[in-house]
């Protein structure tokens, strides 16, 4: 079976990427990178790509348009049949959302529609939520919303500051991205309506509590 070719557009550290390359070189894996795109120069992500030999470039443009004409022309040339945005830190041009429509995921560091935007962990420190995680979704034009694909979820524990809940909701993100990536790729999600379906989908058997009574 021919494997999604995917584009993974990055601004920063990229260790999301890096999870993605790492479920890619398992040549049962569905998908594979085809491109990675930068919004900034200096992203340490684009050191991950080129060590993974995987063709990354460049699209500096402040303006969203130019952004999205040159972005779109990048991926099209390298056969690109699905986009992850992965701590893309840009506001994406409605046409460029639009064109990929249903064929864009994003990952956010909160259990969505929950703490939508930016310094989603210390938001959830200073709500008091017990839990807190990460979503996949499809995205749409408005910020961090869109069809839910998938969701992990971590404890928020007693003490935390925003450092550590912030690295334990990253592990769980490089373990959620890579199944929902393999999800997509095997044909397996639908959106209907607002939502998304999955054939064969398992969920856990057991609720979470926090706090537990021991
Ligand atoms: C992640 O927390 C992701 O959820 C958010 O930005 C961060 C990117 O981290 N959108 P990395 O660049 O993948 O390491």
């Amino acid at each position: 079976m021919a494997r999604l070719r995917v584009g993974v557009l990055i601004s920063g550290r990229g260790s999301n990427l890096q999870a993605l390359i790492e479920a890619c070189r398992d040549p049962a894996y569905p998908a594979e990178i085809a491109l990675v795109i930068s919004s900034r120069a200096s992203a340490p992500g684009l050191g991950l790509a080129e060590a993974a030999g995987i063709p990354a470039a460049v699209v500096a443009h402040r303006e969203q348009d130019a952004f999205a004409a040159e972005a779109d022309e990048l991926l099209h040339k390298q056969r690109v049949a699905f986009v992850c945005l992965a701590g893309f830190m840009r506001v994406l041009a409605a046409s460029f959302v639009e064109a990929w429509h249903d064929r864009m995921v994003n990952i956010h560091p909160s259990l969505l529609p929950a703490f939508r935007g930016l310094h989603t962990q210390r938001r959830a420190l200073a709500a008091g939520v017990r839990f807190s995680g990460c979503t996949v979704h499809f995205v749409r034009p408005e910020l961090d919303c869109g069809p839910i694909i998938g969701q992990a979820v971590v404890p928020v524990h007693p003490g935390d500051d925003e450092e550590h809940l912030t690295a334990r909701i990253l592990a769980v993100e490089h373990r959620l991205y890579p199944v929902a990536l393999r999800l997509i790729a095997e044909g397996r999600v639908r959106v209907v309506g607002n939502k998304v379906e999955i054939d064969g989908w398992r969920a856990p058997k057991f609720a979470a509590l926090n706090p537990q009574d021991e």
